[in-house]
This record gives structure tokens, sequence and C-alpha cells, in this order.
């Protein structure tokens, strides 16, 4: 296969092209490169690299390949919410265009990397893809009307199909800090306290980087008919927890952290449990190669190897939103 992977040079971005190409298929990276310069370890490059934003990308970029995996976008709900128009135009018109032109290209499919954030505060607990969206901000909802626009481009050998991934947490050679995992877990090791900003109550469904990098593998190499134009869950049931679950973990990795209720909720109390049922029809072979406990214990040890300290967790290279506020200039510019 030869894919076509957007914001290859992202947290789960680089996982996946080092999957691909284990497998065996050629890889092209598209990516602005807004987080060069704050890698945590090196990592494998694509066969091909375009430095490009992805909202010009081209028909001549796309033709020959087989799979868009469209991962790039502003990660990030804070960024949404200080400049709420930038993120729709990266992550809702920039993946609808594109979309519309891997169709033209001829590319059969398109799979788009969602969000379980689209569920917000959920009504009800456990929900599953018939769930009611309920988004608390910019970027949730420029992951709703994202899959609502580019499903009517469904047909005429074109299957989009919508991965709403888990939050993130765990190692990857280009670490992010700002996923509650992670967060917990480094402020643990660098500071020596573990920071809860809510009250610990709100459940999340929680997945490794890696595993959604091998969730759009399988996606690209499952049969047509099996994913076209679906969304799906990706996560798995028993990977939901309270915050203060994790807390706990970090508590007994790192037994001397002592838990610091901070008090400031954010603008997006989301919470929500997710079932993955559909997931399992859908990839049946497809299991998780992680559990929390088992991503946190690889992360604390990378964070121990790399003597990760104070500076690195206040620094700005691991946390988004802190990066792109200095690189604003080559979005909207
Ligand atoms: N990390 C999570 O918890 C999580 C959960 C659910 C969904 N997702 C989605 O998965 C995708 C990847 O997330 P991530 O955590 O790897 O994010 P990331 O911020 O680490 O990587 C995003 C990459 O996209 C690139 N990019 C951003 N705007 C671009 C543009 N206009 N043109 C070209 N490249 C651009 C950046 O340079 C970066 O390398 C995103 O779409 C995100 O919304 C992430």
């Amino acid at each position: 296969m030869k894919a076509f992977v957007t914001g290859w040079a992202g947290y789960i971005g680089v996982h996946l092209v080092d999957l691909l190409k284990q497998a065996g298929h050629t890889v092209t990276g598209c990516d602005l490169g807004l987080f060069r310069g704050c890698e945590f370890e090196s990592f494998v490059r694509p066969d091909v690299e375009l430095q490009k934003d992805i909202r010009a990308i081209s028909r001549s970029d796309l033709q020959g390949h087989d799979c868009v995996m469209h991962l790039a976008a502003l990660s990030n709900d804070p960024m949404g919410e200080i400049d709420p128009s930038l993120t729709y135009s990266v992550n809702r018109e920039g993946s609808i265009r594109l979309a519309r032109v891997a169709k033209e290209s001829g590319v059969p499919r398109f799979l788009f990397a969602g969000s379980c954030s689209v569920y917000g505060k959920g009504k009800d607990m456990d929900l599953d893809e018939n769930a009611g969206f309920n988004p608390l901000s910019a970027y949730a909802r420029s992951k709703i009307d994202t899959e609502t626009e580019v499903r009517k481009l469904a047909g005429d050998g074109f299957s989009p199909v919508f991965l709403r991934n888990s939050t993130a947490y765990g190692f990857s050679p280009m670490l992010r800090l700002d996923l509650v995992v992670n967060d917990l877990l480094a402020c643990a090791v660098a500071r020596g306290d573990i920071r809860i900003k809510s009250d610990g109550k709100p459940w999340r469904p929680l997945i490794h980087c890696r595993d959604i990098a091998r969730a759009f593998v399988a996606m690209a190499e499952a049969p047509p008919d099996s994913v076209h134009n679906v969304a799906v869950n990706v996560g798995a049931n028993d990977e939901n927890y309270q915050v203060k679950d994790v807390a706990a973990r970090v508590q007994r990795l790192i037994p001397g952290a002592q838990v610091v209720f901070t008090g400031e909720i954010g603008s997006d109390p989301r919470d929500y449990r997710v079932k993955f049922d559909l997931l399992n029809k859908v990839l049946p072979g497809f299991r998780l190669s992680y559990n929390l406990d088992t991503g946190m214990e690889e992360l604390l040890a990378k964070l121990r190897e790399h003597k990760f300290g104070t500076k690195d967790y206040e620094g700005d290279a691991y946390v988004r939103l802190r990066t792109l506020k200095k690189r604003l200039g080559e979005l909207s510019g």
C-alpha cells in the first residue's frame, strides 16, 4: 500500500509512520513541522517528506496513493478557544477540502483522526457511536462538522472512515505532556506532586498513542465493505478511567508523590465513558497492545532514562499550546 499520512511528525503520526514501514508499506508524510525542535527521541521518517500546509495539498500530491490517513490538526482544546477561527480553518475547512481532493485524485480510502471528545459531557454513561454529540470546544465541533461533511462524499470508489479516538497517553518520540495521564505522571516525576485540575471524578476513555496508530493501519488494511463510511470509537471497554484512578496509579508508581487538587476546572469539563463494541465487530482481530498500567510503566521508564526534570516539565517543548502560540504566524500568515 502507498499511504499518505498528514501530521506524520506529531505525537501519534511518528508511531504510524514506523508501523506502516514495518508492515512493508510506502509512506508519504505531509507536515508543516510546527513542533520541529520538540523531539524527545529520534524517529523513523517517511519515504517521501512533504513540508506543506494541508490546506494547500493538490491532486498531484495525492495521486497514486491508496489511502490518506489524516492526522494533521490543531490538536488542542485550549488552542481552539484562543483562536477558534484557526482551529476551524485547519481542522474543519482544511479536512473537508482534503477529503474532496483525495476523492478527485482517485484515492479509495480516507481515514480521519476524530475524537471521543465529540461526546463532551455525556448525558448517559457508556456511549456508543449512536450517542448524541455534545461538543464542549471548537476542537470537538471541528471534528463533528468534518465527519458530517465528509460522510456526504462517500461512494464512487471513495470510502471515508472516522476513527473517534479515546484520549491518548504514553510514550512517543514526539512526546506530548498536555494529555491527562502524561501530565500527571510527568509532574510527579519532575516536581514530586500529582496535580489534578478537576475534582478527579470525570471519566475518560484512554488509549496508548501507538494503539491509535495500530488502529489506523488495521483500518487501512481492512476489506472495503467492512469500513466504508463508518464512524468507530477507538479504545477498549475496560480502558475507561476516572482521573482519580489515574492519580492513584501514579502514586503507586511514585510512592512519595502527594495528590493536590488545584480546583481549576477549565472550560472543557469532559466526562464520559465510551463503548467500543463496534470496533471489535469492524476489526475482529484487533486488540489494544497496552493497558493503562503497562503504558504508564513504559513512559515512566522513558522519563527516568531521559533524566526528566522540572525544566523539561515547565518548558514549551512538550506542551502543544505553548509551542503553537510562538508559531501562530506560520499558520495564519
Ligand atoms: N492525542 C490525543 O489524545 C488525540 C485523541 C483523539 C484524536 N486525536 C487526533 O489525532 C490527530 C493527531 O494528534 P496528535 O496528538 O498526534 O497531535 P500533534 O499536535 O502531536 O500532531 C499534529 C501534527 O499536525 C501538524 N499540523 C498541524 N497543522 C497542520 C497544517 N495546517 N498542515 C500540515 N501539518 C499540520 C503539526 O505540525 C503536528 O506535527 C489530531 O487530528 C488529533 O485531533 C488526538
